[in-house]
């Protein structure tokens, strides 16, 4: 790693330098970057994957490697913010798109694949008794918020700060002006009490409470059980819709957290790698609701969407779920996890930094801070630019995160030695850039 950095150097002089190496490093991206600025705002059309001063343009990947423009290979750690648990070229995914190419795509109707996905995720989610596919996590969540206010007749939507519910469905520290405008009630996540008091002060109004039963790419913190059980308790007698969103977390066991914790919502979101790598959503839950999407009936909600049931999609998600991502592999995959977010945060408290990684199983967060964090206002007390930094010296590692938030999410392909190797980034992260997290 190139971190020649004098100890007392500040945190904002060492994230220069190590911008100015990574631009030296990386010119062919930076060319192409040049290349799109003039047909997109940023040169890119998806604001999370964006860092500066630009970021890495990818060529290839395969398996748990990503290749950039300019010939480097990093192992890749963020398994496309999730959504990429099967790596870059499973060879079952391959074989179910392979077989699909065959048969053709768009064929303008109904085939089998949509009966058989949906057979497969109602056999994992406990709360999931019916279900409905869309294009992406966005979707899920607006189609589970208007179902829920269409059941209810109420109009607010309750939310968590820092939950992330999608492009225009944020509950973020900063407001977001192009959120739906959803009357909200917006509450702190963890806090037993202060949210029941609000659930109780507002009932009348709120259609439903949506949330991250772990904040996912805002940090990757938990919900306590107990705050989720009360959340559980509060809704049901106030008749209030409860909403997991799962797109990230459904994950972190064979039927999500609400089967690792046992609090079972009304209505689940789904998205990420549900799809198998291609771009995926699902929505679902009591039959009772979902059975105002049947067309058969007078009173029939609308639920359109071209590639609602994208072949691609289909054979990919029925190909990950039933032979790759088994109830056994995400067993396996989020003990790996555990394992490592221990090594890590072994790593950290032996250096006696102010660095640590939250998170459950397959999911992880760094934080440069110590102490508990419950809470994303916990987790806005942590240096975000030493974290930056971090994303910075992993990359020169050979390792690539998520920039800016550094969320970390395996991929199955990734192998011991992998792990190591992050294990070994950090290491070296934390005994060369020690004296910046004191
Ligand atoms: C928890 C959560 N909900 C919803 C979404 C939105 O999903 P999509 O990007 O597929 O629209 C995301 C995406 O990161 C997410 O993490």
């Amino acid at each position: 790693m190139n971190v020649n950095v004098a100890p007392n150097a500040d945190v904002s002089q060492a994230l220069d330098e190590a911008k100015a190496n990574f631009a030296k490093a990386n010119p062919n991206s930076g060319a192409l970057f040049q290349k799109a600025l003039p047909t997109m705002p940023g040169g890119n059309t998806r604001s999370g994957v964006y860092f500066d001063p630009y970021p890495l343009m990818f060529r290839r990947g395969e398996g748990a490697r990503l290749w950039d423009e300019d010939g480097h290979s990093y192992v890749d750690f963020l398994g496309e913010a999730t959504a990429g648990i099967y790596g870059h070229s499973h060879p079952v995914i391959r074989a179910a798109i392979d077989d699909r190419l065959a048969l053709g795509w768009n064929l303008s109707g109904v085939t089998s694949l949509e009966a058989v996905q949906a057979q497969l995720i109602i056999d994992r989610f406990p709360s999931i008794e019916r279900v409905r596919f869309v294009n992406s996590g966005t979707e899920a969540n607006m189609f589970n918020i208007q179902l829920a206010r269409v059941i209810t007749g109420r109009p607010a939507v309750m939310g968590f700060q820092g939950c992330y519910h999608g492009g225009f469905l944020t509950f973020a520290a900063q407001s977001n002006p192009i959120n739906v405008p959803y009357e909200t009630v917006v509450a702190t996540y963890n806090d037993i009490d202060g949210t029941a008091a609000m659930i109780d002060a507002n009932a009348e109004r709120i259609a439903c409470l949506i949330l991250e039963p772990m904040i996912g790419g805002g940090g990757c913190i938990p919900a306590s059980v107990e705050f989720l059980a009360m959340l559980r308790e509060r809704t049901k007698k106030h008749g209030i819709v409860l909403i997991f969103d799962e797109v990230m977390t459904s994950r972190l066991s064979p039927g999500g957290l609400q089967q690792k914790h046992g609090i079972i919502p009304d209505l689940t979101s789904l998205g990420k790698y549900i799809g198998g790598g291609f771009s995926a959503g699902a929505f679902g839950g009591k039959a009772e609701f979902l059975d105002r999407f049947d067309p058969r009936r007078g009173d029939a909600l609308p639920h359109s969407g071209t590639y609602n049931n994208n072949v691609f999609t289909l054979s990919a998600g029925i190909a990950g779920l039933s032979k790759v991502y088994t109830k056994e592999a995400a067993v396996t995959l989020n003990a790996h996890g555990d394992a490592l977010r221990n090594r890590l945060n072994a790593v950290c408290e032996k250096a006696g930094v102010a660095l640590q990684f939250t998170g459950i199983g397959s999911m992880m967060a760094p934080h440069a801070m110590r102490g508990p964090i419950t809470s994303p206002q916990d987790a806005a007390r942590g240096n975000a630019k030493v974290r930056e930094l971090m994303f910075f010296d992993l990359v020169a590692h050979g390792i690539f995160i998520m920039p800016k938030r550094d969320l970390i999410a395996l991929s199955l392909p990734l192998t011991d030695k992998d792990f190591d190797t992050l294990v070994a980034g950090v290491e070296e992260f934390v005994s060369a850039r020690k004296s910046l997290l004191q």
